[in-house]
């Protein structure tokens, strides 16, 4: 930031500086427990045929929620467990306690908690943090992105042939079977494909150049906000499925440098995905 800093321009500073600290510890709280949970055998309960949920996830939600409240309790919360409240407030807390419950059950330690703060629709603060591994990434609007209090960016990839890329499926037939005819695109230009199973770290991920790119679907907001965030103040770009701007309300994205994620876009255009009859689409 090399301009001069109007009055204005600091108080939006501060605030959005107040956002994030409170999303970070709401974080480390949440972490706590997570922490705790992951050495245990938990029981899982299924909210779904293959979606699991466990008494952590509402634990962890539970005191995001608590802490967010503590410091401002006129602002919306967003989350998965809980559902939304004070939702005419503008400034708005999206809060997914854990993403990649299902790793969680199974002790794979590739879950985070994942915070996003928007103001009036636009995120200013984004939080990705895995407790088993300590470690954190966050960002600020105009901030940058940070890993354990380290700048990070994007990668330089310097040919497609070396990229690695994060990809995301479902099961429904109407979903699979164009996204595995995209695979296999990809994977005749690309080095290869990584399935995390935590939409958050992929972002992350990518944020700090550990991979090149992402294409997921059937993802709700909570599971991007806080990584959107992180990736573009890395210097990422995201864009949905189809290469139109990006939108937190639809089940579909793209990520990665801005080159990449150009490369992406072709690859993807002409993929056709019905979402009727599934929890993202018109019900
Ligand atoms: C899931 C993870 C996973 C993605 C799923 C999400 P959850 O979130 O982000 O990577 O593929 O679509 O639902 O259920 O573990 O919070
Ligand atoms: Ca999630
Ligand atoms: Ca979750």
């Amino acid at each position: 930031m090399d301009k001069k800093l109007a009055r204005g321009d600091i108080q939006r500073y501060t605030e959005i500086q107040r956002y994030l600290d409170v999303a970070r510890i709401a974080s480390w709280e949440a972490g706590r427990i997570i922490k705790k949970g992951f050495s245990s055998t938990q029981r899982v309960e299924w909210k779904d045929d293959i979606d699991p949920v466990t008494e952590c996830d509402r634990e962890a939600e539970r005191v995001i929620r608590e802490t967010i409240s503590a410091h401002f309790p006129e602002h919306a919360i967003l989350g998965e467990e809980g559902g939304e409240n004070h939702s005419n407030s503008r400034i708005r807390w999206i809060v997914d306690p854990i993403d990649g419950t299902a790793n969680f059950t199974r002790h794979i330690p590739l879950v985070a908690v994942t915070i996003g703060v928007e103001i009036d629709g636009e995120l200013v603060v984004g939080i990705v943090n895995n407790p088993i591994m300590d470690e954190e990434f966050y960002a600020a609007k105009d901030m940058g992105a940070y890993r354990n209090g380290e700048r990070i960016f994007v990668s330089e990839l310097a040919s497609l042939k070396k990229a690695y890329i994060a990809f995301g499926l479902r099961r429904e037939p109407q979903l699979r079977e164009p996204m595995m005819e995209a695979a296999n695109k990809l994977y005749g230009d690309i080095r290869t494909i990584r399935r995390l199973g935590c939409a958050a770290l992929s972002l992350a991920y990518i944020a700090c150049g550990r991979i090149d790119g992402l294409s997921e679907i059937g993802l709700l907001p909570w599971d991007m906000a806080g990584g959107v965030l992180i990736l573009k103040e890395a210097g990422g770009e995201v864009t949905n499925l189809d290469g139109s701007p990006f939108d937190l309300d639809e089940p579909t994205i793209l990520a990665g440098s801005p080159p990449f994620l150009e490369y992406l876009i072709s690859v993807f255009k002409d993929v056709k995905l019905d979402f009727t009859g599934t929890k993202f689409g018109p019900q």
